[in-house]
């Protein structure tokens, strides 16, 4: 009994230790709150996902090693509670999360690892790195910032941290970029492609011309607003569902399907309070490459009206980014060979303001157009207004209006003769030679038991057998079926 109680005490004791030791490596207060020079660690091999290697003295922010892809790593700011990464470094390229990689401070903060020696550094020459509670990540030299990650934001955009029209948010997936304009927000496919623009409407101050470039700040007050360099009071005010009202900490990030999302943080988890583009079908590839997306919630189906819809697309072999552009293809100018057409009615462009159009007078005028212009991807006619929109870039999703005036005409790349196409095809015909050759073998052996069984011999193998004399084609069939049933009883047997 006594013994008993001892073990339990024991095992509480050790618990306990074990419970200390957890805490004290997440504990605050054993995280550095600012880094001198001298300092560097390398990644610990535990399988932890992250570890931290500053801390902002609230404590809500840390600076460390984030575990990417198993047994890599990202150099990121992390919001402590939530694990959601704000900020990370952009190294060329990822590190591997191994006692080679080593983060030191020398007066540049600085990334590296033996083969490359610098995978990243804010090349400064600093005497101090310190993580503000606003989660920036500055380099201090006599307590003035040298370096912040303020100004290298990578897809969140923290309340306070200016973005500045040098700047650009980039998705996580790399498809989609917000930047700004001289007097505009805009988001970015593939950077060139603009989806969604916010001209400034004058909240509280005009934007003057002259007056220098605009930036945007997500203001802790509840929006994202947009101001001039010279002026104090926003130009415009998007409100967040949370205007005015006092919440701890607001972002906005750039999200992998495009849209511009903002979020609070409740004390528990964040909160989404804002999207740029509120409408699904709104955007750019809401159902993929020559997908149709039906506003009001019937969802997703394919522009040719008899393919199933997949969520990648609805010609996977053509795909959207990768297949390049139709000038290139065989046929001077894009000509029809490379390509089939598709047409499909009650259909126009998510964003069609923004999209280049022209006034042709009929819809013939529309197509003829793009059929004779390589860039051109597609055209969209309204009869009602003359307009004949020109997709200069592969198709993407467009949206069902049902209204018969309106009509689509896409151009399909035919199968490539590239690289992949050759290798996939050269993949099928091995496979299928491989295939046959399994076949032929087995059967083979099969037919060799089969007639050792019965006394064939060896030698005979590779004549015409025992139906040599059966040559004319009346008699095939019946040549081919006893072939079959022998080959089938022999297998049996064996
Ligand atoms: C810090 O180290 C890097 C990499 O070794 C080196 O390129 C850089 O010159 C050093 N900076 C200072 C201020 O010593
Ligand atoms: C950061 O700390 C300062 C005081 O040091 C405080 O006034 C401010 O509200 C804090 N900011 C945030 C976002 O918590
Ligand atoms: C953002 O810009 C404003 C106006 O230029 C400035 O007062 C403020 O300090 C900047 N904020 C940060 C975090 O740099
Ligand atoms: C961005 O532009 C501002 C002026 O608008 C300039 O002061 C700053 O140095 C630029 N930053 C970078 C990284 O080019
Ligand atoms: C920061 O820490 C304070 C105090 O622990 C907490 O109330 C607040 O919610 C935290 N903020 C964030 C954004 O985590
Ligand atoms: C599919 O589209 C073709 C050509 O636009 C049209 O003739 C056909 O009726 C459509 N089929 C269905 C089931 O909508
Ligand atoms: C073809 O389309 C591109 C892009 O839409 C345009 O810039 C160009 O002027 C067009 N060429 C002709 C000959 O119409
Ligand atoms: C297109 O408009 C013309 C005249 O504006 C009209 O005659 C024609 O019926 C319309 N076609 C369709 C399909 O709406």
């Amino acid at each position: 009994m006594f013994n008993m109680l001892q073990t339990h005490h024991l095992q509480f004791l050790a618990i306990l230790f074990l419970y200390t030791l957890t805490c004290s490596e997440t504990a605050t207060t054993s995280i550095p709150q600012e880094l001198h020079i001298g300092f560097s660690v390398t990644p610990e091999s535990w399988t932890t996902p992250f570890q931290a290697v500053l801390s902002d003295h609230s404590g809500n922010f840390s600076l460390g090693f984030l575990r990417v892809n198993q047994n890599q790593l990202a150099l990121a700011v992390l919001h402590v509670a939530s694990s959601e990464p704000f900020w990370v470094a952009n190294p060329s390229h990822a590190p591997s999360w191994s006692d080679n990689t080593r983060l030191f401070f020398n007066g540049s903060l600085v990334l590296s690892d033996p083969e490359t020696l610098v995978l990243w550094s804010t090349a400064t020459n600093g005497d101090r790195v310190v993580l503000l509670n606003s989660s920036n990540l500055q380099v201090h030299h006599n307590g003035i910032p040298l370096w912040e990650s303020f100004h290298f934001p990578k897809n969140t955009l923290v309340q306070d941290q200016n973005f500045t029209s040098n700047m650009t948010l980039l998705s996580s997936n790399g498809i989609y970029s917000m930047r700004l304009g001289n007097d505009f927000m805009g988001l970015y496919e593939n950077h060139v492609q603009l989806y969604w623009k916010r001209t400034p409407l004058g909240a509280k101050a005009e934007v003057k011309e002259g007056q220098g470039p605009i930036y945007a700040r997500v203001n802790p007050e509840g929006y994202l607003g947009m101001y001039q360099t010279t002026d104090e009071k926003p130009t415009d005010v998007q409100k967040f569902n949370t205007f005015q009202q006092t919440s701890s900490f607001l972002f906005v990030r750039l999200e992998p399907d495009g849209n511009l999302k903002g979020y609070y943080w409740d004390g528990s988890t964040w909160q989404l309070n804002y999207q740029a583009i509120t409408e699904a079908c709104d955007l750019p590839r809401s159902c993929g490459s020559y997908g149709l997306c039906t506003p009001g919630g019937s969802g997703c189906s394919c522009l040719e009206n008899r393919t199933r819809f997949e969520p990648d697309g609805c010609f996977k072999d053509v795909g959207g980014e990768s297949s390049g552009d139709l000038c290139s293809s065989e046929g001077i100018g894009g000509s029809k060979s490379s390509y089939w057409v598709l047409r499909r009615t009650g259909v126009e462009a998510p964003h069609k303001e923004l999209v280049r159009h022209l006034t042709t007078s009929s819809w013939a005028d529309c197509e003829g157009l793009c059929q004779n212009n390589c860039s051109c991807w597609g055209a969209l006619y309204s009869n009602a207004t003359g307009f004949c929109y020109m997709l200069d870039y592969p198709i993407q999703t467009m949206v069902g209006t049902g209204d018969g005036s309106k009509v689509g005409y896409f151009k399909v790349k035919k199968e490539e003769r590239g690289k992949n196409r050759v290798w996939i095809r050269v993949g099928v015909v091995v496979t299928v030679l491989v295939g046959v050759g399994v076949i032929i073998i087995g059967t083979g052996f099969c037919v060799t038991r089969w007639r050792k069984r019965r006394g064939v011999k060896e030698e005979e193998w590779g004549s015409p057998g025992p139906y040599k004399n059966l040559g004319s084609a009346s008699f095939r069939f019946i040549e081919m079926s006893n072939a079959h049933d022998a080959r089938g009883d022999a297998c049996a047997q064996s």
